[in-house]
């Protein structure tokens, strides 16, 4: 069994951010998305990965290899991004004949793929999905099942009229067959390979496709407003039993970094991650925040947002459900002539 985690394309939908980095490697919690979908199949017991890299192939290279992991890492390079089914094709030798779990570098998986794996094995299957009860199925692959609920009847991918409130998550499972159907199926509308038709060419040839349901949450972090759903979630299970030297009042789950400052005027209430070689100071730092490395926050209070590495954040007053990127100032200047100095990225969004 190998795993095949796609972390690759634009990620138009989170710019600015993806301007400058990969959005697998938006951090969740302060850890890489694409790390929850790495250490998901080695938990489950699989060893050899191939790690398919696009537009940013060494800025993923370099930060996955900046880790230890517990099994062999390709990276397989594809030039443009034609779909999901296209990754497969691009992935051809490195997956040779042996099934395979095809999972999207931006999905996370709370209960982990260990008992879908599972049954895929026990049932002999050809191919395996699984699928969760959505309230927006439009925004997904669906799936339309049989009467009794037992098989799968069709796949349509992001489909105006959903024939049933049941996503597909971005974890697939397959034997070598798929390679058959990613070759004989044509571009979609949006002139993509869609892994959904590859899925639906086994179905249409006879193939016996399974399902399992995700009773846990599972999250795609496509857009800013998941990835602040995604931090909450993975927050809400942190632990920490760590005592911080500090005068800080802390109530509830922080995890605090190494060389982190933070002084008596503070109050954090978690649950919060907050990294290394910060500097904190007179601040309020409320539940579900996410602080990355070297970030400096004065005189200001932050709730239920992330703030990437070694931005600094000095007298903004109230920060809520926000997402920062990399290096941000944000400073509320006493200099004439007052009012609001911006310079601000291409597609950034204030909302003042
Ligand atoms: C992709 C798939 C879709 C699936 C989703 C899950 O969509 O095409 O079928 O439901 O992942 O994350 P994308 O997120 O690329 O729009």
């Amino acid at each position: 069994m190998k795993a095949l985690i796609l972390s690759g394309g634009h990620g138009t939908r989170l710019r600015p951010l993806t301007y400058s980095q990969q959005k697998q490697l938006i951090p969740v919690a302060n850890k890489p998305v694409l790390f929850y979908a790495i250490e998901d199949v080695i938990n489950a017991g699989i060893h050899e990965v191939g790690i398919i890299v696009g537009p940013n192939s060494e800025q993923v290279k370099k930060t996955v290899l900046s880790r230890e992991w517990d099994a062999d890492i390709e990276f397989i390079y594809q030039g443009e991004p034609k779909g999901l089914a296209h990754a497969i094709l691009v992935a051809g030798e490195f997956l040779g004949d042996d099934n395979f779990v095809m999972y999207l570098g931006d999905n996370i998986l709370r209960e982990g793929i260990a008992e879908h794996l599972e049954y895929f094995k026990k049932g002999n299957f050809d191919a395996s999905i699984l699928l969760q009860e959505v309230p927006n199925p439009r925004q997904f692959g669906v799936a339309e099942l049989s009467k009794d609920g037992k098989t799968i009847k069709r796949l349509v991918e992001k489909p105006e009229i959903p024939p049933s409130n049941l996503a597909l998550v971005g974890i697939y499972f397959f034997k070598p067959v798929i390679h058959e159907a990613v070759a004989d199926i044509k571009p979609s509308w949006r002139n993509e390979l869609e892994i959904t038709d590859a899925i639906q060419w086994l179905i249409d040839h006879g193939y016996k496709v399974g399902w399992t349901k995700v009773t846990g949450w599972w999250k795609d972090t496509g857009k800013p407003e998941d990835i602040l759903d995604a931090n909450r979630l993975i927050l809400d299970d942190i632990r920490t039993d760590i005592k911080i030297m500090t005068k800080a009042r802390i109530h509830g789950r922080a995890v605090i970094g190494e060389d982190t400052e933070i002084d008596g005027n503070t109050v954090i209430k978690g649950p919060v991650v907050i990294g290394k070689n910060c500097r904190i100071k007179n601040s309020y730092i409320g539940p579900y925040t996410s602080i990355g490395d070297n970030v400096v926050i004065e005189n200001t209070e932050i709730e239920d947002s992330i703030i990437l590495e070694g931005s600094e954040i000095r007298n903004a007053g109230r920060i809520v459900e926000s997402l920062i990127g990399r290096g941000v100032k944000i400073i509320n200047g006493t200099s004439h002539p007052f009012g609001r100095k911006l310079v601000i990225g291409d597609n950034s969004k204030l909302i003042l």
